[in-house]
């Protein structure tokens, strides 16, 4: 019988990290993989277009949650999400990254008893006014094997006490997307729909709630964007959540509005700008694998092997502290390097640990470990 695994996709973020993985998985015929989708992503440009750009098969079970307070939608995934468990009886759960969901569903998991692995573990911005900092926290604190894709998320786990046994420092999986998928990304045609020219225009995107929701914080990242645009025309595809709030701001015209864009023409766009500006946690590692300057518009990250060997600057808030980066980005262009393990194995590394961990290690995986 193989080894069931219950894999937790959720939102736009997980799609690129669960897809390398899914399909290393589904190549072992010791393990069986089974795809929940929690539908706190749920249309078409932040879930279905990703599903297609990404080939993640379709999931056997949806939750279909939907938006919601964080209460409603944590408490209605793992309300929905146990029943699943009980008809799937799998050997473990495996969730990925800091969303509600991950938190929900490793909940439902763990007071089943069901061992839970926690892909992207012991990052940390140490900030817990951000929602995805609780959700890493208490994950970690319930999972039973943890995947680390920097050094930092090691140390932080220790520190916190979890047994070195139970941390296996796998890589970087979104970063086994990005190479798998960048070829193919290169040949979309966003750059012409778009209007822009390779390495001559910004790309920008913005959704934390503490960016997006306080019409005066965000207030002061426009009044940035606006002078900056000046320099080099922006492009920015708005999150769901941003489009409310931008109704009451006014962007430059050299700020080109869109929609959200699929994974990849997403890639496409990254890879041909000339500077990020995001406060997105995908994007700063993916710009690090890119070697294309990001500046993040945070006080902190929970990525820091981005800034220190990577290509991220941590630009702040204030309109002052992100002019401020985009100057020290003209004068001074960063130059990064790939950090330890962000080389495409990632997944291959996951399943040889998962083996290890949950069953005998077959030949194949040992190749892959090797
Ligand atoms: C969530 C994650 C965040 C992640 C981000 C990526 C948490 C706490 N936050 O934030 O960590 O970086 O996803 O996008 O889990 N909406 C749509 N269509 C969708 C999905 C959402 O219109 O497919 C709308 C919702 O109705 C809501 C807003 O976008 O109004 C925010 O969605 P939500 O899932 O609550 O949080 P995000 O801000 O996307």
């Amino acid at each position: 019988m193989p080894f069931k695994i219950l894999c937790v996709a959720a939102a736009r973020p997980n799609f690129m990290k669960l897809a390398p993985l899914i399909r290393a998985l589904s190549a072992e015929p010791k393990f069986e993989t089974v795809l929940v989708h929690t539908g706190q992503h749920y249309d078409e440009s932040m879930s279905g277009q990703f599903f297609r750009d990404l080939a993640l098969p379709s999931p056997a079970h949806n939750l279909s949650v939907g938006p919601g307070s964080h209460a409603f939608q944590t408490a209605e995934i793992l309300r929905r999400f146990e029943p699943v468990l009980l008809e799937e009886r799998p050997g473990a759960v495996l969730v990925v990254g800091d969303v509600n969901s991950t938190l929900a569903c490793a909940l439902a998991g763990a007071k089943l008893n069901i061992p839970v692995v926690h892909v992207e573990a012991g990052l940390r911005s140490f900030d817990r006014t951000m929602p995805e900092e609780i959700n890493r926290i208490v994950t970690d604190s319930i999972s039973t094997l943890l995947l680390v894709t920097e050094e930092s998320g090691w140390a932080n786990l220790l520190r916190e006490g979890i047994e070195e046994s139970r941390i296996h420092m796998v890589g970087n999986l979104m970063i086994d997307s990005l190479r798998y998928h960048l070829a193919k990304a290169s040949q979309s045609d966003v750059l012409s729909r778009l209007c822009v020219r390779p390495g001559r225009f910004g790309l920008v995107t913005l959704h934390r709630p503490a960016n997006v929701d306080d019409p005066k914080q965000l207030l002061e990242i426009v009044a940035a964007l606006n002078r900056i645009s000046m320099d080099l025309p922006l492009c920015f595809p708005v999150h769901p959540r941003t489009r409310a709030s931008l109704k009451n701001v006014t962007c430059s015209p050299s700020i080109q509005l869109v929609d959200p864009l699929g994974y990849l023409d997403c890639l496409c766009m990254m890879s041909n700008s000339a500077v990020v500006l995001t406060d997105s946690g995908g994007m700063q590692e993916e710009t690090t694998a890119l070697g294309v300057p990001c500046l993040t518009l945070r006080e902190n990250t929970e990525r820091p092997v981005t800034v220190n060997q990577g290509t991220n600057r941590l630009a702040g808030t204030s309109t002052a502290s992100i002019l401020l980066a985009w100057q020290l980005t003209l004068t001074n262009p960063p130059v990064g390097r790939l950090p330890e393990l962000w080389d495409g194995h990632a997944a291959d590394r996951s399943v040889a640990c998962l083996a290890r961990h949950f069953v005998n290690t077959p030949a194949s995986v040992h190749a892959a470990i090797a």
